[in-house]
C-alpha cells in the first residue's frame, strides 16, 4: 500500500533543472519508482545521474510501461493505458519499504503529463505531493533569452495535432506548440510569423533555431530529421508569434 506518493518534476534534460526541494524529496523518499530502460537510453541515463547527484539512497523499484492498444479509439486507448500503468505501479510496489515513494516526472507534472491522472487510479489513493519542475517552455524561453508573453498578451499552449486540425487558434498572440512530430508550423500562413524552436532543451545536445518561418522552416525540418536519426528519439518545442 502506498501512503505517500511524491511526484518530483525533474526538468527537461539537465540535472541542474532539479530544484532544491526536488533534491530534498529524492533524498527523503523511501523508494523510487523508475521506468525500465526503453529506446531512450539517454533519458534513463539522465534519471540515474539525477538520483546520484541528489545523493538518493532509496531503493529503486523498476516497472515496465505497457504497450498502448492501437485498436482502441484514442480516449479509450489512453484510459486503458493509464489503468494498466497504475496496476503495474501497485504490483511493483507490493514489497516496497515503508515511507514515501517518489516518481521522477519529466519537466513539470502539470504540463502534458498524466502522472497525476494515473496516481488517482491507485486504490487506496495515496496522499499526493507535487514538486514543481522546469518545463520545456521555460527551458525554451530561457535558451533563446526571450519573454514568454508580449506586454499584457495571452499565451496559448497547444499540440501539433491540434494545430494541424484547427489551425491558428482564434485570438492567439503567442502560441507554444508541444508534442509535434510533424513540424506543423509549416502548415500556417507564413506572413509575419516568427518561430523560436528548440530540441533536447537543457541537455548538452540542445539545438536552437529562430527566425521568420519562411526563412527557417526547411532548416528546422531537416535538422530535426537528422537529429532524430542520430539519437533515435527527439523532443522539441517551439514558440510562434506574428510580428508586425
Ligand atoms: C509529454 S510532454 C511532457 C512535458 C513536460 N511535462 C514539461 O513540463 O515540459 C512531452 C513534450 O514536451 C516537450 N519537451 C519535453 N522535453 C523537452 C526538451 N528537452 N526539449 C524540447 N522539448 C521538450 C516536447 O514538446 C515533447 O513532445
Amino acid at each position: 500500500m502506498i501512503r505517500d506518493l511524491w511526484l518530483v518534476g525533474i526538468g527537461t534534460g539537465s540535472p541542474g533543472h532539479v530544484t532544491l526541494e526536488g533534491v530534498q524529496a529524492l533524498r527523503e523518499a523511501a523508494a523510487i519508482l523508475l521506468p525500465r530502460k526503453s529506446g531512450k537510453d539517454d533519458l534513463a541515463h539522465l534519471r540515474h545521474r539525477i538520483l546520484e547527484a541528489a545523493g538518493a539512497t532509496a531503493r529503486v523499484i523498476p516497472f515496465d510501461y505497457p504497450v498502448r492498444d492501437e485498436s482502441l479509439p484514442y480516449q479509450a486507448r489512453v484510459a486503458a493505458w493509464h489503468d494498466e500503468i497504475a496496476h503495474r505501479w501497485q504490483a511493483a510496489l507490493r514489497d516496497a519499504p515503508d515511507g514515501p515513494v517518489a516518481l521522477l516526472v519529466w519537466g513539470d507534472p502539470s504540463l502534458y503529463d498524466s502522472t497525476m491522472r494515473i496516481a488517482k487510479r491507485l486504490d487506496p489513493r495515496p496522499r499526493l505531493r507535487v514538486v514543481p519542475g522546469i518545463t520545456a517552455i521555460q527551458a525554451l524561453t530561457a535558451a533563446h533569452a526571450i519573454p514568454l508573453n508580449t506586454v499584457n498578451g495571452p499565451v496559448t499552449i497547444t499540440t501539433g495535432r491540434r494545430l494541424h486540425d484547427g489551425g491558428w487558434p482564434a485570438g492567439a498572440d503567442t502560441l507554444v506548440v508541444m508534442l509535434d512530430a510533424e513540424c506543423r508550423f509549416s502548415d500556417l500562413e507564413p506572413e509575419g510569423l516568427h518561430i523560436w524552436w528548440g530540441a533536447y532543451l537543457g541537455s548538452e545536445d540542445q539545438i536552437l533555431r529562430s527566425g521568420r518561418v519562411e526563412d527557417v522552416a526547411e532548416d528546422i525540418a531537416g535538422t530535426r530529421r537528422a537529429a532524430r536519426e542520430r539519437h533515435g528519439w527527439i523532443m522539441d518545442t517551439y514558440l510562434l508569434r506574428r510580428l508586425r
